[in-house]
């Protein structure tokens, strides 16, 4: 289990204190340390740790809180998952820190232990990099009485997308088997393969071209590995998530209303690194999306 906080000033000697629900904060892993700098002109700075949580047992409850000698956290608690294939998922996107209308029901429901993990489909907070990323911390603040319980895994949306996604690279931790910067990833839970992904590599080409067709060589060598005859017995259903959709039938001249959405189709004209051959050809089974605040299935 890996555990990601944040502090405004630094902290040394940062760690996870860790043990079994009843037990008395007995293991401790060290925390590692990155800097980010708020990308506005005020340069703000936090201090990001991380730490993994090792040889923990399955289905079992632990507890554990975050600091260093000058402080600690509350204390929160996590369970692992079950050893066995059904797994519960709650599934969304679009979610700010004004009118979070799910948030309560989230909170409560991730608390009682009602999901294995939350998938958010990009767009967070509206937007995170506002008020120099104080709402970043806000929004962040807010899903900590989700996140603190239970796998909160995300995409990026169109909204994450100042300073080069800095704020959702930063805030989250997700697999390292992709980019390596939370933007495509990979991970086997129960009988699925989930990947994650960025529509929005399709959309703001001013952080570089390359990343697209990088990141389809990758999904492709992914579903090469997924449709592998011993995984997909072993992992039987392909998910993916990423946040604009290929399609919708909202009226909003978004790109989804368009016959050649962007990754339906790829870019634009030359229509290469579209995805929906891609998917089709692997045999996705569910895609997930997000964008268009309307639910269609
Ligand atoms: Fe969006």
């Amino acid at each position: 289990m890996l555990v990601t906080w944040s502090t405004q000033l630094l902290t040394n000697e940062t760690y996870v204190e860790y043990s079994l629900w009843n037990g008395t904060f007995s293991l401790r892993e060290n925390a590692t340390m990155s800097k980010f700098i708020d990308g506005s002109s005020a340069h703000r700075v936090l201090y990001m740790y991380r730490a993994t949580l090792k040889n923990l047992t399955m289905d079992t409850v632990y507890m554990y809180h975050v600091g260093s000698p000058a402080g600690l956290s509350a204390k929160y608690s996590f369970r692992t998952i079950l050893d066995e294939n059904r797994k519960s998922f709650a599934v969304y996107g679009d979610l700010g820190v004004v009118n979070a209308q799910s948030l309560a029901r989230l909170q409560r429901d991730a608390q009682l232990d009602y999901y294995d993990a939350i998938l958010h489909v990009g767009d967070f907070a509206y937007d995170m990099d506002a008020d120099e990323s104080r709402v970043g911390d806000q929004f962040m603040n807010e899903i900590q009485e989700i996140a603190a319980y239970v796998p909160y895994m995300v995409a990026p949306g169109n909204h994450e997308r100042a300073y080069n996604f800095s704020n959702y690279k930063s805030r989250f931790s997700m697999p390292s088997n992709g980019d390596g910067e939370n933007l495509w990833y990979s991970y086997n839970f129960g009988l699925a393969h989930i990947i994650s992904f960025s529509t929005e590599v399709y959309f703001w080409w001013e952080f570089g071209f390359a990343q697209i067709a990088n990141q389809y060589r990758w999904l492709e060598q992914d579903l090469q590995w997924a449709t592998a005859p011993e995984n997909r017995t072993k992992y039987p259903w392909i998910i993916t998530m990423g946040h604009q959709p290929m399609y919708c039938s909202n009226a909003n001249q978004d790109d989804c209303t368009f016959y050649d959405s962007r990754p339906r189709s790829g870019l634009p004209y030359i229509h290469t690194f579209g995805l929906e051959k891609l998917f089709y050809d692997y045999g996705v089974d569910l895609e997930l999306w997000a964008h268009e605040h309307s639910y269609e299935r």
